[in-house]
């Protein structure tokens, strides 16, 4: 049996989520893993015609398919998310029907269940038969729970296509928008010297995004800048070397133009609009990029404060998936979510509503400084990112433990020695029965009582 890995490191072979392949590779030797690198040869396969043809005849030749990737910012890189747009550019979707697939991805565990939704539902897309998703702690092949447990996901994978298991399909295919956006002269809001700038991916001005666009950039006077992730000069795609850890300087840097953007225009700005259509089931691998390359800040949340909005052209509302990534990415910088206004939102006239509403609360949220109440997705992902950044990855973070340390991020509880002390006091009260008795009966009012200097109390 062969089953072909699609490597989605950029770092090719030498990478932690091959060791995971190879692993699988050493337990199996009769399932023969064929590893091909399709993320590092992302620019290869899409020159050469010839290449990704070659790719794609072993793809078809091959008993069933391992998606096996790194986590990059909630979903692959942005190499293998090229590689994916290019199955339906090319028209090669055919070698993937009715294939097994599975899916194992290596991260630290921030958001992999986003990148395995988005992979089952291409799977489901390409007609596969999606099987599972296995997500490994980076460090997870360590210890000798998690060793069993990949074993077993990699003997029933290879079971379910020895037996021809049937699958469980979870994704319906979306459906295309029809709208065709009616725009309009908006009535512009002054911006009160806040600073709003629109990125769009590649974009037709006469197409919906380019109407919406124009549209929202005229709701601002003075009108809001617009730049277009074409006319960046971008070399290539984050390589996932890490070298940025250290102090913040991507290997790009002085070689491409991405670092002086970033820096000097999208963190410059007080207001954010993202502007691009639905690719597949995310936006497009230039988005993608843009996301993977702001990676030389790290885990530092490097658009603090600013107010943030989605324009896009597609079918948003069947693809949640994208929606959690992207009020994730903006809740995890610590900045405000303004919302999505997408073209199968409504009707012009909504749409047009929305942007304007869009536009007005950006402005006003600004000049108030208005940030909304983090969610799970800010509170769970912070605790990640401190743990990893004060242990394991430190050395390589360093830049991240700075900013941690400078800006009292590493706010573990065990440092909180009031509530050590009240916390063990309390415990050894409470095996006495009468005080355990009288604690149980106060303990609602108890939990509300340090409320009580903050609020008027109900006569
Ligand atoms: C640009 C970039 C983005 C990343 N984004 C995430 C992420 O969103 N979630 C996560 O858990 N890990 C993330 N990571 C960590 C990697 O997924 C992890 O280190 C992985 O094991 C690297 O695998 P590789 O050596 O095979 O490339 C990111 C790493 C890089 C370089």
């Amino acid at each position: 049996m062969k089953i072909a890995v699609l490597n989605g490191s950029p770092k090719g072979q030498i990478s932690v989520t091959m060791q995971y392949v190879r692993f699988l590779q050493t337990k199996f030797p009769q399932a023969q893993f064929q590893i091909y690198d399709v993320a590092q040869k992302i620019n290869k396969l899409e020159r050469n015609k010839e290449e990704f043809q070659n790719l794609i005849r072993e793809i078809k030749s091959s008993q069933a398919v391992l998606w096996a990737f790194p986590l990059y910012f909630f979903l692959a890189s942005s190499q293998y998310k090229r590689f994916i747009e290019l199955i339906s550019e090319r028209k090669a979707q055919s070698a993937f029907r009715k294939k097994p697939a599975a899916v194992l991805t290596t991260s630290i565990n921030f958001f992999d269940h986003t990148a395995h939704n988005y992979m089952n539902a291409i799977c489901d897309d390409l007609g596969m038969k999606y099987f599972g998703s296995y997500s490994a702690e980076m460090n997870d092949m360590l210890k000798s729970s998690e060793r069993k447990r990949l074993e077993a996901f990699g003997e029933l994978f290879i079971a379910a296509v020895q037996n021809a298991q049937p699958a469980i399909k979870n994704y319906q295919p979306v459906v295309a928008t029809r709208i065709a956006f009616k725009s309009g002269r908006p009535k512009p809001i002054n911006t009160s010297e806040k600073k709003v700038l629109i990125i769009a991916d590649e974009m037709d001005k006469k197409s919906n995004l380019g109407k919406m666009v124009d549209y929202l950039r005229a709701s601002f006077s003075p009108t809001a800048d617009l730049v277009q992730l074409k006319d960046i000069d971008i070399k290539g795609g984050c390589l996932g070397c890490m070298q940025c850890g250290i102090d913040n300087v991507c290997v790009y840097e002085g070689k491409d133009g991405f670092v002086d953007f970033f820096i000097n225009q999208v963190m410059a700005a007080d207001i954010l609009f993202f502007a691009g259509p639905i690719r597949d089931r995310y936006l497009s691998s230039s988005w993608k990029r843009f996301f993977d390359r702001s990676f030389f800040k790290g885990h530092t949340p490097a658009l603090k404060d600013k107010q943030i909005g989605f324009i896009i052209s597609g079918p948003l509302n069947q693809i949640s998936n994208l929606r959690e990534m992207m009020t994730a990415y903006v809740e995890i910088q610590r900045a405000n979510l303004i919302g999505f206004i997408s073209d199968d939102m409504g009707t012009s006239e909504e749409i047009k509503i929305a942007l304007q509403t869009a536009a007005f609360r950006a402005v006003d949220y600004a000049q108030k400084n208005y940030i909304k109440s983090p969610t799970f997705y800010k509170v769970g992902g912070v605790k990640i990112f401190r743990d990893a950044v004060y242990s394991r990855l430190r050395p390589v973070f360093q830049a991240d433990h700075r900013y941690y340390k400078q800006h009292g991020l590493y706010d573990f509880p065990q440092k909180n020695y009031k509530w050590r002390m009240i916390n063990s006091t309390l415990i050894l009260l409470l095996k006495i029965p009468l005080v355990r008795k009288e604690f149980l009966k106060r303990m609602k009012v108890e939990m509300t009582r340090h409320f009580d200097r903050y609020i008027k109390k109900p006569k």
